[in-house]
């Protein structure tokens, strides 16, 4: 059985991009792997939230994934700072993490210029506190996109690194969990090819969006004039409607208005229409139990209370055999 590591940043709302790709995954693994599926609140004060938005954020994310099926049965749902373990083992890796391979990070670059008033240390030594995250666990696998490869490649470094100055054989080299073909990448309303919600209001539907809220946005969707001649290719935000579709719509309705579009009597207002329609049929259980979640704080409690007693269990295991490894003694 392979572990499985997966740190999720609380910021805003799950949104279809989300749940196609990598949510409806997460659900999947939980069924034959042992998972370890974490809110990264640790890492998110980098950007230095507020009391009141750190909270809220966290139960937002906590509640999101809930609700779009991950049970805290079957994986150890935690939060990050519930175990400080991580934090020390945090420390020991950043003994042995040099400022040329932090700054080389392209994760650290960016921030670095999109937040110059605000380069602090944490932001230097996210992989570390990654790589924590990761081999606290002894994890093999890790379920990252593109993006966290860089990161990964270096929670690797590390690890292998802790082993070789140590003459152990201890920590496992985690590698990505890839999805292949299964990865549905759900383009957006505004006519870019990604759902996101950095690209801009009303580009993405959020899960816990209401009927009306995504009414508004699909109905203002980007489209043209309509096509011109019989069997024309679809420009991109045309295609991204019918893809829209593609996973919220029966295949029936898909046809019908592919056959519109063919024989060009297609009128977009009416495709909207029906593509709202189906999308709030299809984000209605997941509204619903976003609602009932939300406003269930016990349960909530009762949730991260399982988790953190979980993960620390295989934290402090992980941590124990650390500090000996290390040299620290009991007198
Ligand atoms: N860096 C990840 C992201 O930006 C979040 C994360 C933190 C993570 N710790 C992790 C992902 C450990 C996987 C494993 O999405």
């Amino acid at each position: 059985m392979e572990i499985v590591v997966s740190g999720i940043r609380p910021t805003g709302n799950l949104h279809l991009g989300n749940y196609f790709g990598a949510i409806r995954n997460f659900v999947k693994m939980q069924e034959n792997n042992n998972c370890f599926f974490f809110i990264a609140d640790y890492h998110s004060l980098t950007t230095h939230p507020t009391p009141a938005d750190l909270h809220g954020s966290v139960k937002r994310v906590l509640v999101d994934y809930l609700a779009a099926g991950i049970d805290p049965e079957k994986v150890t749902l935690y939060l990050q700072s519930d175990i400080p373990e991580t934090a020390e083992l945090y420390l020991f890796l950043n003994m042995n993490a040099y400022m040329g391979e932090l700054e080389r990070c392209t994760s650290f670059k960016d921030k670095a210029r999109s937040q110059p008033e605000n380069i602090n240390a944490g932001l230097l030594t996210y992989p570390t506190l990654m790589a924590a995250d990761i081999i606290i666990h002894k994890a093999t696998k890790v379920p990252v996109g593109k993006d966290q490869e860089q990161h990964l490649e270096m929670t690797r470094t590390f690890a292998n690194r802790f082993n070789r100055l140590y003459h152990v054989d201890y920590f496992p080299e985690p590698v990505a969990y890839n999805f292949g073909e299964e990865l549905v990448k759900i383009p957006g309303l505004d006519g870019s090819t990604k759902m996101g919600k950095s690209e801009g209001e009303g580009n993405a539907i959020f899960l816990s969006d209401t009927p009306e809220a995504i009414k508004k946005k699909v109905m203002k969707a980007v489209t043209d004039a309509g096509p011109t001649e019989p069997n024309q290719e679809k420009p991109q935000p045309i295609l991204n409607l019918f893809n829209l579709m593609n996973v919220v719509s029966k295949p029936e309705t898909v046809a019908h208005f592919e056959a519109l579009y063919n024989s060009c009597q297609i009128r977009y207002g009416d495709l909207k229409k029906q593509l709202a329609q189906d999308m709030i049929d299809f984000t209605a259980p997941f509204r619903e139990r976003i609602a009932e979640l939300s406003a269930n704080d016990a349960y909530l409690r009762k949730v991260v209370n399982m988790g953190a007693e979980k993960a620390h269990e295989s934290a402090a295991r992980t941590v124990r055999d650390v500090r000996e490894i290390i040299g620290f003694k009991v007198f």
